[in-house]
């Protein structure tokens, strides 16, 4: 190997440790990594079209949904690092945090240019939505950053509620709906429905019933195929620009 492309190949394996820095993730894992058949729900053949990054091109979104430990926050950081590898900026935050960092912009007068930060990179990736649910300024600068990323960026987004019990995230069915409608025009749900990863070594041990022995239980997540036919809708809300007023779908301010 000559001097030049040793030096060529060193630039390049700095500056994407440097991505993988700017993009926050939480660690560092690949799909190598990632043992399938652990997890029979998922689909493959839509993963190995998600490794494709068409996706990316087409600033469609992805959302995994899932219960604990079933690897969501996993595969989501795997499309991450093959974006990167690929040349696109990505960016990771919790929903929880993201909010938080908007509704302190949003007190200080700063929206604007803080959403730059969310609406920069290629790639957004918003892990843990519905763990925590979203006050009405939250779910307001929630449904504000989904309008502005729709058809101009992808999203990558975890969840372990089902679409239908996402008005109790925002605590208002209609925000929901608006906010869904936006993000599920152009995406691919993975809807994984097996046990924790984490907890598997802990079942081997007994201290956990096996899924076998739960079956009788109505399943959390509904099927592809609701999914796919969307939510219902219950309201519409017209796209808002990130500088519009904070006001939400549902939540008129009503004046007069
Ligand atoms: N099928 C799998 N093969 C290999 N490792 C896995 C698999 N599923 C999960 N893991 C590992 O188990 C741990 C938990 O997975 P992950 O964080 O992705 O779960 P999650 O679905 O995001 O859960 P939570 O909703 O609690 O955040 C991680 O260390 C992840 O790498
Ligand atoms: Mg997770």
């Amino acid at each position: 190997m000559s001097l030049l492309s040793c030096e060529v190949g060193a630039r390049r394996t700095r500056y994407l440790r440097a991505r993988l820095q700017l993009a926050h993730l939480p660690f560092v894992k690949t799909f190598d990594q990632f043992d399938f058949g652990f997890q029979p729900s998922i689909d493959e053949r839509q993963i190995r079209e998600l490794r494709t990054l068409r996706f990316i091109h087409e600033a469609s979104n992805v959302v995994f949904l899932g219960p604990p430990g079933v690897g969501k926050t996993h595969l989501s950081v795997a499309l991450a690092e093959a974006a990167i590898q690929a040349g696109f900026g990505a960016y990771f935050m919790t929903a929880h945090d993201l909010v938080t960092d908007l509704a302190r912009a949003y007190r200080e007068g700063r929206l604007d240019r803080r959403m730059r930060v969310y609406l920069a990179p290629k790639v957004l990736i918003i892990d843990e939505m519905g763990y925590l649910p979203l006050d009405e300024m939250g779910a307001t600068i929630f449904f504000q950053l989904v309008s502005a990323r729709y058809e101009r960026g992808s999203i990558i987004l975890t969840s372990n509620k089902s679409y239908g019990d996402w008005g109790s995230i925002f605590g208002d069915p209609i925000i929901a709906t608006a906010i869904l409608d936006r993000l599920l025009h152009h995406s691919t749900t993975i809807n994984i429905r097996g046990e924790s990863y984490r907890l598997k070594d802990r079942r081997k041990a007994g201290l956990f019933p096996r899924p076998e022995e739960e079956a009788d239980r109505p399943a959390p997540f509904p099927s592809p195929e609701i999914l796919q036919n969307g939510p219902r809708r219950q309201g519409s809300a017209s796209p808002r620009k990130t500088g519009a007023p904070l006001t939400a779908p549902g939540r008129s301010t009503n004046a007069g």
